[in-house]
C-alpha cells in the first residue's frame, strides 16, 4: 500500500513539528502494512520553487539522517519514502516556472489543492489550461473536503475533467455506506485513497484501516482499481 499524500516532512507546514514526530508517524504508517510514503509539503503560489525545493531537500536530509540512527532492523521497517507536493491552486498556474519538479517523484502527475470557496468556470478552464499547456497531470487532493462547498453542477464539471481525484481516509473512515465519497470510490469517479496525515493524533496515519474498512464497502475489485491507479501516479 501506498500514501500519497502525507505532512510527514519535519517543519516544513502545518504538518510533523519534529523529527521525533516524523518519525513516529513513519512508524505507524509501518505498523499498517504501508510500504511507500510520498511526503507532499504544501507549496504556495506565491513561494518559488527554487526556495520550496531548497527547503524540501534540507527537511528530508534531516529526517533521512535520523533514519539511518535508527538499529538497522527499525530502518528496514519503514515504510520506502518518495517526495512531492501539495500545490496550492491558481488560475495562473501554468505561468509558474518548474512545477514539473514538484510532481510524485519526478513523474507527470502534480497534486493540487483547489480553493475552499465556491469554484466558478475559471478553476475548470485553469485546470485544462495547466494540463495543456504544461503535459502535466493534475491530481486533485481530498475532493471529499470540497462536497459541502460546492454544488452539484461544480462537482460533475471537476470530474468531466477527468483528472484522478483522492478522497481522504477520515472521509471512509467515518462514512455511511451510502456517502458521496463512497459512492465516488465505488463507482470509480474517485480512484485514489490517502491520509492527509498532519500529526500523530487528529490527523494522523491510518491508511491501513481505512482500507480494511473500505474494502468491505466496495468490494475486492473496487479496491484493486485503487492500488492500481496509486501505482501509476507513483511510478508514471
Ligand atoms: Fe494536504
Amino acid at each position: 500500500m501506498t500514501d500519497l499524500h502525507t505532512h510527514i516532512l519535519p517543519d516544513m507546514d502545518d504538518g510533523a513539528k519534529s523529527v521525533k514526530e516524523s518519525l513516529a508517524m513513519l512508524r505507524m504508517e509501518a505498523d499498517q502494512g504501508i510500504d511507500n510514503v510520498v511526503l507532499t509539503p504544501h507549496f504556495s503560489h506565491r513561494d518559488t520553487v527554487a526556495g520550496f525545493l531548497e527547503k524540501r531537500e534540507k527537511a528530508a536530509r534531516k529526517l533521512a539522517e535520523a533514519i539511518i540512527r535508527l538499529p538497522e532492523n527499525k530502518q528496514r521497517e519503514l515504510p520506502k519514502l518518495f517526495l512531492g507536493a501539495e500545490v496550492e491552486y491558481t488560475d495562473r498556474l501554468f505561468e509558474l516556472q518548474d512545477l514539473e519538479k514538484l510532481c510524485y517523484a519526478d513523474g507527470k502527475y502534480l497534486l493540487i489543492e483547489l480553493p475552499f470557496m465556491a469554484w466558478r468556470g475559471n478553476v475548470f478552464t485553469g485546470l485544462s489550461n495547466f494540463a495543456n499547456m504544461t503535459g502535466l497531470t493534475p491530481v486533485i487532493a481530498h475532493v471529499d473536503r470540497y462536497f459541502s462547498i460546492q454544488n452539484n453542477q461544480a462537482l460533475s464539471a471537476l470530474c468531466d475533467l477527468g483528472f484522478p481525484m483522492q478522497i481522504s481516509t477520515d472521509a471512509v473512515l467515518h462514512a455511511l455506506p451510502w456517502s458521496r465519497s463512497v459512492r465516488f470510490l465505488k463507482s470509480g469517479k474517485a480512484g485514489l485513497v490517502v491520509t492527509d496525515c498532519h500529526d500523530q493524533k487528529k490527523r494522523q496515519p491510518n491508511l491501513g484501516p481505512a482500507m480494511k474498512r473500505l474494502e468491505k464497502l466496495i468490494g475486492p475489485d473496487a479496491i484493486k482499481r485503487i492500488n492500481r491507479q496509486t501505482d501509476e501516479i507513483l511510478l508514471g
